[in-house]
């Protein structure tokens, strides 16, 4: 076991015992308040789909809940905000598929390049038996997945014409905290600098780092084509989100209200998928707009082909660690 397990292990037994105070107090008392925390803006996928669980929890446990929305990162980041569920500090985040390495391996089959040609391909996956189970994958640690929410394919901007995967050499990429997305890069001559993602703007802008990868609806609603000058049309892999609460909270309901919030839950994580696809055209259109169609490449079939073929070797290299039944369910899907 590594350091951080060991610690992560320590801080899930402490957390049990602050649970048991103050998720009886939540409980007993006359109002559950729930406390939603996410990094991104009020008007993304992300933003508005917590915007509405939380009108339609207040309308239809009215009096039993009251939850508190934390956008943009107000409180935690989403390094933070795992632990902040085990702590007790908020009771549901929605944190990006690639934040949760340290909790489940399993889940980094979200992040291999090229795996998934589209979203059709990652619900595929997701509503298989293996992609369900991947929400269960935490248990022991204490996370609880409750549903997937879209928010539309990765794609690759930077401070050069960017076509080819030999392009990106030498550049520094601004990277989630996630080992298949700096192979992918380290693969391609690429240097890799873990951000939170409300440093991304600045460490841009600044020159710190020379590109990123991210949705359309995260580049638009971040304003990243404003620091940016060129973007690939990469679709490399999938930028979605696993919403997550602490399996003490969760058991600590009363079932009614308990099943309430899933059915809520499984509702909105509908409409964030069908309005993310809106949303992600939406902001592809402004992005081109503001940074000029030219300045947009779109791989033709044979150069995708060529980005896959590089990148598939990854594939590989974290079939270990992913687990050959969660690999070979997303290939076969
Ligand atoms: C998010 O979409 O929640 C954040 C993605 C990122 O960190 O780039």
């Amino acid at each position: 076991m590594n350091k951080f397990f060991t610690n992560t292990l320590i801080l899930s037994l402490f957390s049990m015992l602050l649970f048991r105070t103050e998720n009886l107090e939540a409980v007993d008392g006359d109002i559950i308040k729930i406390r939603f925390s996410h990094v991104v803006a009020e008007n993304t996928p992300k933003g508005q789909g917590a915007l509405l669980f939380k009108k339609l929890a207040e309308e239809r446990l009215a009096g039993k809940v009251e939850i508190e929305i934390l956008p943009d990162s107000v409180r935690f980041t989403d390094e933070q905000v795992l632990l902040g569920l085990l702590f007790g500090d908020v009771e549901i985040a929605a944190p990006s598929l690639a934040k949760f390495r340290r909790f489940s391996k399993s889940i980094q089959i979200f992040d291999l390049p090229f795996l998934f040609d589209d979203l059709e391909q990652v619900h595929q996956f997701q509503t298989g038996a293996i992609g369900k189970s991947l929400l269960d994958s935490m248990l022991s640690r204490g996370i609880k997945g409750l549903n997937y929410w879209d928010n539309g394919m990765r794609v690759i901007s930077a401070n050069r014409q960017l076509k080819a995967p030999a392009d990106l050499a030498n550049l520094l990429f601004r990277i989630e905290p996630s080992a298949v997305i700096e192979t992918q890069y380290r693969s391609l001559g690429a240097n890799t600098f873990v951000l939170p993602f409300n440093r991304v703007y600045d460490a841009l802008k600044l020159g710190l780092v020379d590109g990123q990868e991210n949705s359309w609806s995260n580049i638009a609603s971040r304003k990243f084509y404003q620091v940016q000058s060129h973007l690939v049309e990469t679709n490399h892999s999938f930028q979605g989100y696993m919403v997550v609460t602490s399996v003490h909270f969760w058991e600590s309901l009363p079932p009614e209200i308990r099943d309430t919030l899933k059915q809520i839950l499984d509702e909105v994580s509908l409409e964030v998928n069908r309005s993310s696809v809106e949303k992600q055209r939406d902001s592809r259109e402004l992005v081109l707009k503001a940074m000029g169609k030219d300045r947009v490449y779109n791989l033709n079939n044979d150069e995708r082909a060529a980005w896959r073929s590089a990148m598939q070797p990854i594939w590989e290299k974290f079939r270990s660690e992913i687990g050959d039944e969660v690999i070979d369910a997303a290939v076969g899907r």
